[in-house]
C-alpha cells in the first residue's frame, strides 16, 4: 500500500477536513490528519468528535497518533478501522511537552517500543501502519529503528531530514535520506522543504525516495502540487467555501490558514487588513477587495459535497456543523476596518 508521490503532511490545527479537501482537489494524492493524542482519543467521545471528522470524499487519508504506550495506540487505531487508509505513529514531534510525555521524538530513542507499537496496531486495526521519524545525528540509530519497524511489517516510513534538535529553518539532510533509503526494503517518503512541484522531482532524483511530503509549502500554497507558484484565487475560494461547508474554528484555524495561504499573495496593507478581521464576514469582505474573491461562490469541485458535509464517526450529530457560524462575534469585537461605514454595509449584506 501507498506511498503516493505527492503527500500532505500531518499538521496540528491545519490539516483538518476542509484543508484536506482543498489540497486533495489541488494535486495531493494522500493526506494526513493532524497528530491526535491516542490517550484522549480512547478516553473521551468528545475528544474523538473534536479531533476527527471525515466524509465520504476524505480518502485516502492517514490518521496520525501520538502515543507513549503500544496498547493505548492499538486501541485508538482500532476505533478507526475501516474509516481511514492507514495509521501513522508520530516519532518526530520535538516539542518539550511531547518529549516530557514520552511521545513524538522521544520514541526515536525507544526503537523496541516503536516496534511493539507497529506490531500491535497492525493486529488490532488490520490497517497499514507507518512511522514518521526524524534523522538521528548518529544515522546508525535511525537504521536500527527502521530495521526493527520493518521486521514487524511497517508499511512505509516517512523521514523528515532534520534532527529533533534542528530548527525548522535548518537545511534538510538529503544525504541522510538517501542513505536510509538505500537500506530500506519498504518505501520511503522524504519530508523537508518541499516548496514547489519541481522540489518533488529533485528529491526523487537526489535521494531515490518513493514519495515526497510537504507541510509549510502547502500552507503557503495549497495548489503547489498542481504546479502553481502562488496560491490561485480559486484555491482561496475553495478553502473559504470548504471551511464554511464542512465547519472549522474561526481564530485558530480558518483565519490562520488564510494568513498562510495569502502570505505571498497579499501586499502589506491588505495583509494588515486581513489580520485585523475578527469575523467570517470581515474576512470575506477583505478578500473580496484584496484578491477579488467572489462572495463565497460554491466551487464545482464542492458541489457533490453539499449533501454529506462533515460527520463525526462517534456522535449522531457533528458538533462542527454549526461551530463555524457560531464564532461570528458581536460588533464590539469587530476590527476598526470592519466598523467603517463601507465595511458595515458589506457586512450587513453578507448576513442577509
Ligand atoms: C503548523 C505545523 C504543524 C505540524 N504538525 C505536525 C503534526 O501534527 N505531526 C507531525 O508529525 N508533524 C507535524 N509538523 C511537522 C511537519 O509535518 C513536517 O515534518 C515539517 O514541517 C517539515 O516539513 P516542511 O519543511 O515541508 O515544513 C507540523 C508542522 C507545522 C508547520
Amino acid at each position: 500500500m501507498i506511498p503516493c508521490q505527492q503527500i500532505a503532511a500531518p499538521m496540528v490545527r491545519f490539516s483538518k477536513l476542509p484543508f484536506r479537501h482543498v489540497v486533495r482537489s489541488w494535486g495531493c494524492e494522500l493526506v494526513y490528519t493532524p497528530m491526535i493524542m491516542a490517550e484522549s482519543f480512547i478516553a473521551s467521545s468528545r475528544a474523538r468528535d473534536i479531533e476527527f471528522t471525515t466524509n465520504h470524499h476524505d480518502r485516502p487519508v492517514i490518521v496520525q497518533f501520538a502515543a507513549h504506550d503500544a496498547m493505548e495506540l492499538s486501541k485508538a487505531a482500532a476505533l478507526l478501522a475501516g474509516k481511514v487508509d492507514g495509521v501513522d505513529i508520530n516519532c518526530g514531534c520535538p516539542q518539550r511537552w511531547a518529549i516530557k510525555e514520552g511521545v513524538g521524538a522521544a520514541l526515536l530513542k525507544k526503537p523496541e517500543l516503536v516496534r511493539d507499537m507497529v506490531k500491535m496496531t497492525r493486529e488490532s486495526s488490520g490497517l497499514p501502519v507507518s512511522i514518521k521519524i526524524r534523522t538521528d545525528p548518529d544515522l546508525k540509530e535511525t537504521l536500527r529503528l527502521t530495521r526493527l519497524a520493518e521486521e514487524v511489517g511497517v508499511s512505509f516510513i516517512t523521514l523528515h531530514g532534520r534532527t529533533a534538535l534542528s530548527k525548522p529553518s535548518d537545511p534538510v539532510d538529503f544525504d541522510a535520506i538517501r542513505l536510509v533509503k538505500e537500506h530500506l526494503r519498504v518505501p520511503l517518503v522524504a519530508n523537508g522543504d518541499v516548496k514547489q512541484l519541481q522540489d518533488v522531482y529533485d528529491i526523487f532524483n537526489s535521494t531515490g525516495a518513493d514519495g515526497a511530503m510537504a507541510a509549510r509549502g502547502l500552507l503557503v500554497n495549497p495548489a503547489m502540487f498542481s504546479g502553481y507558484d502562488q496560491t490561485p484565487t480559486e484555491c482561496v475560494n475553495d478553502y473559504v467555501y470548504s471551511a464554511l461547508q464542512l465547519g472549522t474554528r474561526f481564530e485558530q484555524i480558518f483565519h490562520k490558514t488564510l494568513e498562510w495561504m495569502l502570505c505571498e499573495v497579499l501586499n502589506k496593507s491588505d495583509r494588515i487588513h486581513l489580520n485585523g478581521c475578527v469575523s467570517v464576514s470581515g474576512v470575506s469582505h477583505s478578500l473580496m477587495q484584496s484578491v477579488s474573491l467572489p462572495c463565497f461562490r460554491c466551487p464545482p469541485s464542492l458541489l457533490s459535497l453539499l449533501p454529506c458535509a462533515s460527520h463525526s464517526l462517534f456522535s449522531p450529530i457533528s458538533p462542527f456543523l454549526d461551530s463555524f457560524l457560531l464564532v461570528e462575534e458581536g460588533w464590539e469585537r469587530k476590527s476598526k476596518a470592519e466598523r467603517s461605514p463601507a465595511g458595515a454595509a458589506v457586512l450587513e449584506g453578507a448576513r442577509v
